[in-house]
């Protein structure tokens, strides 16, 4: 699906007309493509920190290939500006590091980044700490309204024994820096753990692990599924079988195997797990895609619309999980990831049922991850705002319009963009970030 809106109004006569009637003036995103540097440009590392983490992160950073500086060069152009803000123990402590970082803003490039890393609240010791850490949430999600030009803006925090420099720290900057963060902004990921693993090769991070993605055959799912292959995984691609067609082009584009299953069966997960096994010899990742509309407000809704958007949505995750997690055969630290949306947390009119099964997936996501903590697994869930699909190309186009407008970013996210933090959480440089849901909406205005 294309944003025809946003192609005419980046050049030309359109841009001149958008600016002229001060129509909004979408930016064309960064985003991902292998090989390309990190960051569009140096690197300013700010902050209040102990020296040595300071140092250590700065040497990471420099490993990364990137042009670091500590204190910004008058007038310099800068691709973006990382603020460690990890010892904050009063809100005094914010004013220094934050107008440091304040003088640099008007330098930023198109689609820069500023990234904060801080801990989080709910561990402070007092309550001058706790709010210390929580007005760094305060300040990044207005930062973030602020920015211009495809710039975003998204925060770290550090929970439980996560340090600036842990394994999943480092893999969330990266993620955050880069392209594939293009449609997250104004969004926060907790790593809560020191575990996890930065990839050898950078460009394929999935290498050698069994994925299986449900939906496949379209959509986000398609999306996933070849970003992952992309990644370097070895794919199953599910979707149901009046889906097979669409099912076996995706499934040979990624060169993986193509599973017709309706994942609402009583044996789906068992069939999952023994089409990965005979086909691919183990099953390392999941990612429950699948999901369903049926909307009506709430005082017209009918018993087959809500049960069937509850069956498919959330009730076959769970029993998918339950059958994953009992097999002896499947991964003892595998990667889950669900994907939810921002209607299941700000609500949205019309969808009582969806948002009942979406919230459900969160909280689906938030209960499984102590089940997979002993062995190193982890699961997450990915909330997308308006992406451009056949579900949202079906919304009136006013209404459509409004929605995909209706973001810090102006438009509508891409299913490479979903699919880009899916593979990040999937990846074991995520397995630190357990039990989280991170948004892919360009910073919704209106509720989440
Ligand atoms: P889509 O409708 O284009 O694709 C969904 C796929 O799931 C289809 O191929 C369909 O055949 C398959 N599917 C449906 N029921 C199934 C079942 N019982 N068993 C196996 N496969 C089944 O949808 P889209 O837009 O790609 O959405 C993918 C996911 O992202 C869904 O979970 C959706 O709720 C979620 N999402 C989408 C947003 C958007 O803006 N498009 C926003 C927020 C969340």
């Amino acid at each position: 699906m294309t944003d025809k809106y946003t192609q005419f109004v980046s050049q030309g006569i359109g841009k001149d007309l958008a600016k002229k009637l001060g129509l909004p003036q979408p930016a064309v995103l960064r985003r991902y493509k292998a090989g390309e540097p990190l960051a569009p440009g140096p690197v300013l590392l700010l902050g209040n920190g102990n020296a040595s983490g300071a140092d250590e992160l700065a040497a990471a950073l420099l490993g990364w290939g990137l042009d670091v500086r500590r204190n910004a060069l008058p007038k310099e152009k800068l691709g973006a500006i990382i603020v460690v803000l990890d010892d904050v123990e009063h809100p005094d402590d914010l004013g220094g590091p934050v107008l440091t970082a304040a003088q640099s803003l008007r330098d930023l490039v198109p689609c820069a980044r500023v990234v904060t890393i801080s801990r989080t609240s709910a561990s402070a010791a007092s309550p001058a700490v706790a709010a210390g850490r929580q007005g760094v949430d305060g300040l990044l999600r207005s930062l973030a309204k602020e920015l211009r030009a495809g710039a975003t803006a998204n925060g770290i925090l550090l929970g439980g024994s996560a340090g600036t420099t842990s394994p999943s720290t480092l893999g969330a900057l990266r993620f955050f820096l880069s392209g594939r963060s293009a449609f997250v902004d104004g969004q926060f990921l907790t790593v809560t753990t020191g575990a996890g693993q930065l990839p050898a090769d950078a460009d394929k991070p999935l290498n050698g692990k069994v994925a299986v993605v449900t939906g496949a055959a379209r959509g986000i799912g398609a999306a996933i599924a070849r970003t992952l292959y992309r990644d370097g995984a070895r794919l199953v691609v599910v979707d149901i079988p009046a889906a097979g067609d669409h099912l076996a082009a995706v499934a040979n584009e990624v060169h993986g195997t193509a599973l017709q299953l309706d994942i609402t069966a009583e044996n789906a997960g068992k069939r999952i797990i023994d089409h990965a096994m005979e086909r691919h010899g183990g099953l390392d990742i999941v990612i429950h895609n699948a999901g369903i509309t049926r909307d009506r407000l709430l005082a017209n809704m009918d018993e087959s619309r809500w049960n069937s958007v509850i069956g498919v949505n959330i009730a076959s995750q769970l029993r998918i999980n339950e059958a994953l997690l009992e097999s002896k055969r499947f991964s003892k630290a595998p990667r889950i990831v669900s994907v939810a949306s921002t209607s299941g947390i700000a609500g949205n009119r019309g969808q009582t049922n969806y948002a009942a099964s979406k919230g459900g997936v969160i909280g689906m996501v938030r209960a499984t991850a102590p089940l997979l903590a002993e062995g190193g697994g982890s699961i997450n869930a990915v909330a997308p705002g308006f992406i451009e699909t056949d579900m949202t190309a079906r919304i009136p186009f006013a209404t459509r319009e409004v929605a995909r407008r209706l973001n810090s970013l102006q438009q509508g996210g891409q299913p490479g963009d979903v699919a880009e933090a899916i593979a990040f959480l999937a990846s074991d440089a995520a397995a630190g970030i357990s039990g989280e849901v991170l948004r892919v909406c360009g910073q919704n205005l209106v509720g989440a």
